[in-house]
């Protein structure tokens, strides 16, 4: 198949969106930009579509889809009611970069729900995912855009590499905004469970007043034994092939010694913050940002460059764990697969 690509990075022209979503209607597969990520999308009332998008990504069956709405109505259409709690968290936060599971109604295809009794719900806050909801007239169901296991698409290079011919548009709006996926929550006895991190944060949600527990596989290792809330952290996720390793002390100095004491025995590329970038004295480094912000847009680019350098080690410079710090932790020990020292 021949893919389209849509050129938005000037100017959002809304027929060109209305054209996109026109293929949503026919059931075929539409890439478009979010405020987390980019995401693979197709009409979420429609079985086989949905199916294609597991094909085009090599994804697990087991592995439910998160369905986009713009507004109120659609959520009605296709989950039960929420309760106070679940409203409240909607209220808060849609449209953003949130996600709440919900009890779906049967309107939803298996395919999307991988066959459970919930559904995730999300409402983009971008204007080109809203639009592109708003003229397909139908929920879209869209995982992020990267084959399985490899670090989500955040701009239209990685995208094209590895989805060209596999979809009909690809819809270009530039780099992302945010660079890591929705916050992922579910209630689960008047407490929020958050399931994934991401930058809606646990702090946040505490202000509204609500109890937050944060699920054990976040900063854990999937022991492969209790069944997992959220199927997709069973997965293998954002690693590179080259071994890579996250070095992080509260002290920076300390930190930034080990990294150096480390990187001189071994061929390495070191990932650091703008401001530490002189401090290592090695062939290859990689500039992150300085901002917790600044390294969440920029990570998932990184990460997908780094087989490139055909070191041996790959380190990066860790952070710490609160605030936007948990949902950066939580991707960056899945890519160094818990390859992890904390000094
Ligand atoms: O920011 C995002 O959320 C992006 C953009 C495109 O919206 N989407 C995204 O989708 O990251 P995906 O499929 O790559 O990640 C969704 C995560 C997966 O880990 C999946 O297992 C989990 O949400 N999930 C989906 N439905 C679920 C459900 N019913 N119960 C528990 N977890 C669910
Ligand atoms: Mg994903």
């Amino acid at each position: 198949m021949e893919t389209k690509y849509i050129d938005l990075k000037k100017e959002i022209e809304e027929n060109k969106i209305c054209e996109a979503s026109n293929e949503i209607k026919n059931g075929n597969l539409v890439i478009f930009p979010t405020e987390t990520v980019y995401g693979i999308g197709a009409n979420a009332l429609n079985d086989e579509a949905c199916k294609n998008i597991f094909k085009a990504k090599g994804r697990a069956g087991d592995n439910p889809l998160i369905v986009h709405v713009n507004n109120l109505e659609m959520i009605k259409q296709i989950v039960e009611e929420p309760n106070d709690i679940e409203k409240n968290l909607i209220n808060a936060f849609c449209p953003g970069p949130f996600t709440i599971i919900l009890k779906a109604k049967d309107i939803i295809p298996k395919s999307v729900t991988a066959g459970l009794d919930t559904v995730g719900i999300r409402m983009p806050s971008n204007k080109v995912a809203n639009k592109l909801i708003e003229y397909a007239g139908v929920p879209i169901a869209a995982p992020s855009a990267n084959i399985s296991g490899r670090p989500s698409g955040t701009n239209i290079e990685d995208i094209k590499n590895e989805f060209d011919g596999k979809v009909t548009v690809i819809i270009d709006s530039g780099m992302v905004d945010i660079g890591l996926e929705s916050t992922v929550v579910r209630v689960i006895n008047n407490k929020v469970r958050i399931l994934r991190p991401g930058k809606i944060t646990k702090e946040d949600i505490e202000k509204l007043g609500f109890k937050v527990e944060i699920d054990k596989n976040i900063l854990g290792k999937y022991d492969g034994k209790e069944k997992v809330l959220s199927p997709g952290m069973k997965y293998r996720h954002y690693a590179p092939n080259t071994k890579c390793m996250m070095i992080y002390s509260k002290n920076t100095e300390k930190m930034i010694e080990k990294i150096r004491e480390i990187s001189e025995s071994k061929n390495t590329l070191i990932i650091c913050r703008d401001k530490n970038y002189d401090k290592y004295n090695v062939e290859y480094k990689i500039k992150m940002g300085n901002t917790l912000e600044e390294i969440a847009h920029n990570i998932f680019s990184i990460l997908r460059k780094v087989d490139k350098y055909n070191v041996d080690l790959v380190i990066i410079e860790g952070m710490e764990k609160e605030g936007l710090g948990l949902a950066l932790n939580n991707r960056l020990l899945r890519a160094c697969e818990y390859n992890y020292l904390e000094i």
